[in-house]
């Protein structure tokens, strides 16, 4: 049986039918705003349901509680505000009580807001309480500079959902990840964010979760990333090809999770477990430095973090320490259950691994597969 989604209440913001065409025909005619490919997704995730309870960008008091208690203004556990930010000079000719048309930068009308505030924020505060630093290096401080000084606030209607191109077959919305974990008989299902190819060491923790639950679900985040992240179509290719070959088909699916990528690290941690909670997941994996970048955030400190909020949260988190291939073990190990010296634990640098890579060398097979790492170079070779 699927989760209970967040809140209680499964979100759906989207139009049907005849209703959606009259919605779009109406959107063309109202005020818009041209919104980057981050704030689309976000548009896409409210509407179908993956941000449940949220039926739209936060107002103040959402924003503000999130931003300092990590819950919604009604208590509700929310760490990672979702805002919609415009400029002043956009906000000045939008008014309190308008529709707005949320245009991406390709022109298709993805939904409107029916604007009910507008607010400007602390984005230093921001940064320190959501990505725990002030540091514009941090890619998503990067990111929240960036942005126009207001907020708008208000529910959204999601009129086009974005095209997902080749990714389609592994597209699917809440409430199709809900029925395709009823239909498979699935009772319990874990869910794997992961912005990474997958590598020995995650294989490894999925598949000690998958001893404990029925079902998989790896649920890569194939929006927005950093330039030096593995791109999403490679990333996509590799996880059929360790599928196909790894991993016991009735007990695995893969599906994307169109999310922009924050590295909030421990704040992201529980929205990435919240989402797979909607997707009707009842268990999730939090590993090492879940969500991190450079070193901005402790190896356990999202597993710290999330576990403050574990009993409201209604999906249990699987935490795992630090896995690696051990010689001594001849098998994938961590602290917990390797009784050999570090000399022995075969550990590679992202860094270490993309140079290998880009050389046309796969990684050490205690590393990755042969068949991801191939797939990895020829990548590489592409982009
Ligand atoms: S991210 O989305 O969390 O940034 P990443 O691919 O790095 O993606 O990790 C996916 C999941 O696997 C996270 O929960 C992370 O903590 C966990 N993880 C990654 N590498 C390891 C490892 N060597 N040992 C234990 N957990 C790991």
């Amino acid at each position: 049986m699927a989760n209970e989604p967040h809140g209680g209440t499964l979100v759906n913001c989207e139009l049907q039918g005849n209703k959606k065409k009259e919605a779009i025909k109406k959107a063309e005619t109202l005020p818009s705003l041209t919104v980057n490919p981050w704030v689309v997704s976000d548009i896409e995730l409210i509407g179908i349901g993956g941000f449940s309870p949220l039926n739209g960008f936060m107002g103040k008091d959402d924003y503000e509680s999130v931003v300092n208690n990590y819950r919604l203004a009604d208590g509700t556990v929310w760490t990672i505000p979702i805002t919609l930010p415009v400029t002043e000079d956009e906000a000045e000719v939008l008014n309190i009580g308008d529709e707005v048309a949320l245009k991406g930068e390709d022109e298709i009308i993805y939904g409107t807001i029916t604007l009910e505030e507008k607010y400007t924020y602390d984005s230093k505060l921001e940064a320190q309480n959501v990505y725990g630093t002030t540091e514009d290096k941090h890619p998503g401080v990067q990111k929240l500079y960036e942005r126009g000084n207001v907020y708008l606030g208000g529910p959204i209607t999601l009129l086009q959902r974005p095209d997902h191109g080749e990714f389609y077959p592994f597209y699917m919305d809440p409430t199709e990840t809900r029925k395709m974990f009823d239909d498979l008989g699935w009772e319990t299902i874990v869910g794997f964010q992961t912005r990474n190819p997958v590598h020995r060491a995650h294989e490894y923790i999925q598949k000690c979760a998958l001893e404990a639950v029925d079902g998989l679900l790896l649920n890569p985040l194939v929006g927005e990333t950093k330039a030096d992240d593995i791109p999403a179509d490679v990333r996509m290719e590799s996880y059929q090809t360790i599928l196909k070959y790894y991993y016991p088909e009735d007990r695995t699916r893969l599906a994307i999770y169109p999310a922009a990528m924050r590295y909030a690290g421990p704040k992201e941690s529980v929205l990435h477990a919240i989402v797979r909670k909607n997707f009707g997941c009842t268990h999730f994996i939090v590993g090492r430095d879940h969500a991190g970048v450079g070193d901005y955030y402790g190896t356990y400190e999202a597993q710290e973090f999330i576990s403050q909020f574990e009993e409201e949260l209604g999906i249990q988190v699987f935490k795992f320490e630090y896995a690696f291939y051990c010689t001594g073990c001849g098998n994938m190990a961590s602290a917990k259950t390797c009784p050999h010296d570090k000399g022995k634990h075969v550990h590679l640098s992202g860094t270490k691994v993309r140079e290998l890579l880009r050389n046309g060398e796969r990684p050490p097979k205690e590393f990755s597969r042969p068949e991801v790492a191939d797939i990895l170079i020829k990548g590489m070779k592409q982009n």
